[in-house]
């Protein structure tokens, strides 16, 4: 159930996701290849790692971040982005824009947490302007591809109940073909990104999920002995290297299409 994932800890968010999300923005961007000077729309922008990204890579000449959390806004207005960037609170189902604002929109690890997907993907057609972009990027979440898959694996073995989010379908590749074409994009394309992040050692690691929106209450509110069985269970799984790190990877499912041009079938021949 999506009300237990709570984004309400930006920085607690920026050790647990915020890594992750700047390692797969780093080559979602490279495949999108964005011209500079674009108006950008960062849906979901959570407590802004991604739109760091948009204004360090991409040059932007104005980036709106929304997010329905406070606590990720509050802390994304902290970040050197905000020089460039304006966040405020806003839901991808209702975009609080006129038609035709910008020039790319762009929903980062967001499609799975929308309660209706075609509506989130449908404004951010109707707010981009025709020949600009809407695209996105989300972990395979029914392929194995979420960062934390083998702790909410080894949780519910455990018989812990795992929140989960209420779109998880969305992140498939063919789920977000078929997305972007209902909503009339065109020159829609798909990709895989995956990446591998490194923890310092395990208790980086155990530190790190702690603090985590999905299931750190969760672990908080282990048994001890219970504490202990997912903690070898957890080392079994991310063996750390001989200097004590932990590295393993995540894979993500990328969307890119274009507002289509418009076609004026009204206009008369001249003469
Ligand atoms: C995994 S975080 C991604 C944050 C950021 N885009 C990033 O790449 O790090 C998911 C974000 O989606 C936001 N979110 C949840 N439901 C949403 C909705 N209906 N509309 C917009 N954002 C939503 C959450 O508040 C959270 O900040």
């Amino acid at each position: 159930m999506t009300d237990q994932i709570r984004f309400d800890d930006g920085a607690a968010y920026e050790r647990y996701m915020g890594e992750w999300s700047r390692l797969a923005g780093d080559a979602f961007l490279d495949w999108l290849a964005p011209a500079s000077g674009l108006r950008w729309l960062d849906v979901g922008c959570g407590n802004g790692a991604f739109t760091e990204m948009i204004v360090e890579r991409c040059a932007p000449a104005a980036v709106e971040g929304i997010d329905p959390s406070e606590g990720q806004l509050a802390y994304a207005r902290t970040r050197p982005a905000a020089r460039v960037a304006q966040f405020r609170q806003g839901d991808a189902m209702a975009l609080p824009f006129p038609g035709e604002t910008f020039d790319a929109a762009v929903m980062p690890l967001v499609i799975f947490f929308v309660p209706d997907p075609a509506r989130g993907v449908a404004e951010m057609a109707r707010v981009v302007c025709p020949g600009g972009m809407v695209t996105a990027y989300a972990w395979d979440m029914e392929g194995g591809g979420f960062p934390y898959q083998a702790l909410h694996d080894e949780l519910r073995g455990l018989g812990v109940a795992v929140p989960t989010p209420p779109s998880p379908e969305a992140s498939r590749a063919d789920a977000m073909r078929d997305l972007w074409a209902g909503a009339g994009l065109e020159s829609v394309e798909t990709r895989e990104v995956s990446v591998r992040r490194t923890f310092d050692d395990f208790d980086d690691y155990w530190a790190t999920v702690l603090g985590g929106p999905s299931v750190g209450r969760q672990l908080a509110a282990l048994a001890p002995d219970e504490c202990a069985l997912l903690k070898a269970r957890m080392r079994e799984r991310l063996p750390a290297d001989g200097a004590g790190r932990i590295t393993y990877g995540a894979r993500a499912n990328a969307v890119k299409g274009r507002v289509p041009n418009y076609v004026c079938i009204n206009q008369m021949p001249p003469g």
